[in-house]
């Protein structure tokens, strides 16, 4: 049924969907392209990607798959993210390709002279699902798409690409409310 596909591909991404947020409250301190700048003039990154947010955010992205894992398996084989201990790989590359997506995004960003906070419609959006998404392709194609491909599985994935942008929303909003982040996107 399709709604229950749409619930699994939410389950199966949230440690993708964590990691950001949790980069935010983690982050600070030295940037990960330690101050450089390209010979566009502008910085490779800039100082909103740090090694702190970054780390923060792949151990947060992380501990809950951890946790979604145990529950998963307690709940219904359905919501299993895989085995112990090879699960541990698909549960490390949600987050990373989450926060390489969005370093991937900064770094258009830059290259589009746009600074530290500015908006980039669509990218600030995608970046993380879009670097989530590549990366289960590239490095983990049987886990979520093919283990539980059936072909209700598409709208799943439709609805996850329709919801991202309103998602992303509350949570930047959510986040700038707390006065972790400094713009409200
Ligand atoms: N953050 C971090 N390290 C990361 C990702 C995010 O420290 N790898 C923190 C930074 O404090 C950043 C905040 O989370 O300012 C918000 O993240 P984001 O909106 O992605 O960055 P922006 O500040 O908007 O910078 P950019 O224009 O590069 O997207
Ligand atoms: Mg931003």
């Amino acid at each position: 049924m399709a709604l229950e596909e749409i619930a699994l591909a939410f389950w199966f991404l949230l440690p993708a969907y964590a990691a950001n947020p949790m980069a935010v409250v983690f982050g600070g301190g030295t940037p990960i392209d330690f101050g450089r700048s390209l010979r566009d003039g502008h910085r490779v990154l800039g100082d909103g990607k740090t090694w702190r947010g970054l780390a923060g955010g792949v151990a947060s992205g992380l501990l809950l798959g951890i946790l979604l894992t145990l529950l998963g398996s307690f709940l219904s084989p359905r919501l299993a993210f895989g085995d112990w201990p090879g699960v541990l790989r698909v549960l490390v590359i949600l987050p990373v390709g989450a926060l390489l997506g969005d370093l991937a995004g900064a770094f258009v960003k830059r290259r589009l002279g746009k600074v530290r906070g500015e908006r980039a419609p669509g990218l600030d959006q995608y970046d993380f699902l879009l670097g989530t998404l590549l990366f289960l392709l590239l490095l983990e194609r049987d886990w979520w798409f093919l283990r539980y491909w059936t072909g209700d599985a598409i709208f799943g994935l439709a609805f996850i690409i329709l919801i991202t942008p309103a998602l992303h929303r509350v949570v930047n909003v959510i986040g700038y409310r707390w006065g972790h982040k400094r713009e409200p996107w």
